[in-house]
Order: C-alpha cells, then structure tokens, then sequence
C-alpha cells in the first residue's frame, strides 16, 4: 500500500463514525482532504450533517463539495472531529502543525465530545520529537522567541513561505522547533502554553480519542 492508500483506510474508517445530525469538526491537511472528499460524497447521498472546518482550505474544500459549513458561534456543541497529525506515540499524543494550522485544530479539538485521528503507518512513532515541532508566536515576538526556544532544548527556525514568513490563518508566524526527541511532552507543552508571545503550540495531549491508522495490514486502531 502506497501512503496514499493509507491514508484513505484510515479517512475511510473514520467517516463510518459520522451520524445523520451530528456538528463535524473538519480537520486539515492532506489526509484530512482525503476524509473531507469522502464526506463530501456522504452528503451527496443525503447526509446531513453540519460541519466547522479547522482552516480557510478546508473550509473551502467542504463547500465546493456541498458540506454545510458553520463558525464555532453558530453550534452549541461538535460532535466529532476528525484529523490528521504529523506524529502519534502509543499513548496518542500528537504533534499537529505540519500543515500551520494547529491553533484552529486545537480549539476545534478541545470543543469536540470526541476527536478521531487518522494517519499513514509512518507518523506512528515511540516517542514524539522526529517532526519539527510547531509553534505559532505573534509576529512581533518571533524573533525574540528563538533563543527561548533553543534554550528549551531545540533547534528553531522561523517558517518560510516564498521568502517571506509563513502566516498562519490567524496572521501569526510559526516556528518550527528541532528537538529530535522529546522526553516530557506534558512538561515542553505547559511550558511553550506559558510563555508569552506563544500562541499556540502542536503538541495535543489527551485530545485523541480513538487513533486510526492505515498500514498495509488494515486499519490498526487504538482508543476508543
Ligand atoms: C495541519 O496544520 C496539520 O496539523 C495536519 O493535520 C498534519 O500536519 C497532518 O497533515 P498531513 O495529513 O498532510 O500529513
């Protein structure tokens, strides 16, 4: 199985779980496309759901494809989310970010009743810490935040996108942060959430409910 087809198991699995009448978190990035394309076609064949897109490109993707879309203003509660992630350990910590859109995810995620997360076998790692982690700052801090975050243990760069800083949907810059392997994410989390110019960081702890992962032996599953 090509990675591809990986991820479209797992996008494929993880639909199954969407219900007529439920809010959707959609996630982003190019497995989240995958799943976002397959609910697209759901909805074709009558079902009728609501969905909150993480990003302006989901956002776009679902409505090209008739998926009713809504802000977090407009529903009470989200039913569900699915996303993709860069990296997944056993105990289903994540590092979200490749994509630059974490901060939205994140607050999708932690207003969902339930979050499934869907990937190719490879983004299943032991420890967390191979992926540069992501950190979004404001702008004006960027700069000064570098040395913060090599003092943390990392090698950061600003992201770059045509020369230019990456901006995120929300205008801030990210920074992606080397740390090869990282030992306590909980402790690296409250850190990076406490320190100001930070706006959001790609590590989810305890956000991931049931992991679906596409290997060429089936879908493996764990959570619930
Ligand atoms: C977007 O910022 C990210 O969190 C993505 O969900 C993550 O990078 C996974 O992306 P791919 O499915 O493209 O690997």
């Amino acid at each position: 199985m090509t990675e591809d087809e990986q991820k479209l198991a797992a996008a494929k699995a993880a639909v199954e779980h969407i219900k007529d009448g439920m809010v959707v978190g959609l996630g982003t990035g190019s497995t989240a496309a995958k799943m976002v394309d397959l609910v697209g076609e759901r909805v074709k064949n009558g079902l009728d759901i609501i969905a909150v897109p993480t990003s302006e490109a989901t956002a776009r993707q679902a409505e090209a494809l008739g998926i009713r879309v809504v802000g977090l203003d407009e529903v009470s509660v989200i039913d569900l989310t699915i996303d993709g992630t860069d990296e997944v350990d056993p105990e289903k910590r994540l590092i979200k970010g490749g994509g630059g859109a974490h901060l939205r995810e994140k607050i999708v995620a932690s207003l969902s009743d339930r979050m499934i997360v869907i990937a190719e076998n490879k983004k299943m790692v032991g420890k967390l810490g191979a992926f540069k982690l992501p950190v979004e700052v404001i702008p004006f801090a960027a700069g000064a935040l570098l040395p913060k975050m090599e003092a943390l243990g990392s090698t950061p760069e600003i992201r770059m996108k045509d020369g230019q800083p990456f901006l995120t949907d929300e205008g801030n810059q990210i920074i992606d942060c080397a740390f090869g392997e990282i030992d306590d994410p909980e402790e690296l989390a409250l850190t990076l959430s406490t320190t100001p110019g930070v706006v959001e960081h790609g590590l989810f702890i305890d956000y991931a409910d049931l992991v679906l992962i596409g290997t060429d032996d089936g879908v493996k599953t764990f959570g619930g």
